[in-house]
Order: C-alpha cells, then structure tokens, then sequence
C-alpha cells in the first residue's frame, strides 16, 4: 500500500499575529520545520521514485516543500485555504468586533457559515473533489503540503469521519499524518516533528 501524507504548512507569519488568510512567508520556526519535513520525506519515499509533492499556490505550502529534493513538485489552486472574503487578514478578535453578527453566524454553522465574498466549508469540500480523484488514482506516495481547513476536509475523506466534525478536526502545524490505504482499511500514524 502506498501512503499519502499530509501536513500543514511550516508556521506562517500570519499564524504569529493570529490572522486568517493572507499569503505570508514562513517564520522562523516554520523554516526548521521545512528542513526536518524535508529529512523526513527523503528517507520516509528514498525508494519511491514515482512520489510527489503537492501544494497549495500560497507562498507558505511553496516555501515549507522548498528543502524537499529529489520529486516532482505540483501546485494546485484547489489546495489553496478556504477564502475569507472580506475576513482576509483578520484577526478572530477583529472579526468578532467589527463584524459580530458574521463571527456568531460562523460560531453557530461553521460547516456552512460562508464568509461574505468568500468560501464556507462546504465550498472548500466541494472545490477538493478534483484533488481527492487525482488522490485515488495515484499509484505511487503523495505528500500533500496545504492549510488547516483544507487538511481538515481532506482528512475526514480517508479517515471516513463525518462531515459535520470536519470544521472541528484538529489538524496542528509541524505533524504529518501518514495514510495509508490497503485492502484490510485505512491506517493512520502521526509524526510530530517539533512543537
Ligand atoms: O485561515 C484559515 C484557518 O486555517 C481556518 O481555520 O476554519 O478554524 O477558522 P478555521
């Protein structure tokens, strides 16, 4: 069986200041993480020669599969973060007080709560299904290197969870969770690489 694995890109900028959206460039920390994902995934697929990397079209997935040598690299739009609308670049705070009747709206569906010019979870869930095909019919490993709510749906895919949990998944930044598909089901294993 061959394994895909996914991760959250390295911590980004705007992870530091709390803010949702955006297209900043990894922090430090996000940098290490670059380079022990980049260890890990070398000798995890040293002799899967047919193995890919995908990411998002965001600089901070491009940026944390930027060590990773050796395999073919895809950047595809459908990995990209769910869309905030007029929330980009907001902090949760920013939102709840500017806008408290979008931040209850969300509180109370966030699974449907669509971001005003934005996307919703279901939005998100839909736009994957090309990459979930493209996913199946890989024969060879796929690192998947993307964000949080799209790890989320991606994840609730293979591991068959339910799509009301999916905008709750905890789904935390320097992991990879390894999935492996066989006949006998779906195996999971995390690797924490750093906190
Ligand atoms: O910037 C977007 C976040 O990664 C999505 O998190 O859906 O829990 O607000 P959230």
């Amino acid at each position: 069986p061959r394994p895909i694995l996914l991760t959250r890109h390295g911590e980004s900028m705007d992870n530091v200041r709390g803010r949702t959206g955006g297209d900043s460039v990894i922090s430090e920390s996000g940098k290490i993480y670059a380079k022990k994902l980049a260890n890990f995934v070398e000798k995890r697929l040293k002799n899967e020669k047919a193995a890919s990397i995908w990411t998002s079209t965001l600089q901070r997935t491009i940026l944390t599969a930027g060590s990773i040598v050796g395999f073919p690299k895809v950047q595809w739009r459908a990995l990209d973060e769910i869309n905030s609308g007029v929330c980009d670049g907001m902090t949760y705070e920013e939102i709840k007080k500017i806008m408290p009747e979008e931040f209850e709206s969300r509180r109370k569906d966030k699974l449907r709560y669509r971001y005003p010019r934005g996307e919703s979870y279901l939005d998100v869930i839909q736009r994957l299904e090309p990459v979930i095909i493209e996913l199946e019919r890989q024969r060879a490993p796929v690192v998947v290197i993307a964000h949080q709510a799209v790890l989320r749906a991606l994840y609730a895919y293979f591991a068959d969870r339910p799509l009301k949990e999916i905008p709750q998944i905890e789904m935390p930044l320097h992991t990879i969770i390894e999935i492996q598909m066989g006949v006998s089901g779906v195996q999971e294993k995390r690797y924490k690489l750093m906190d």
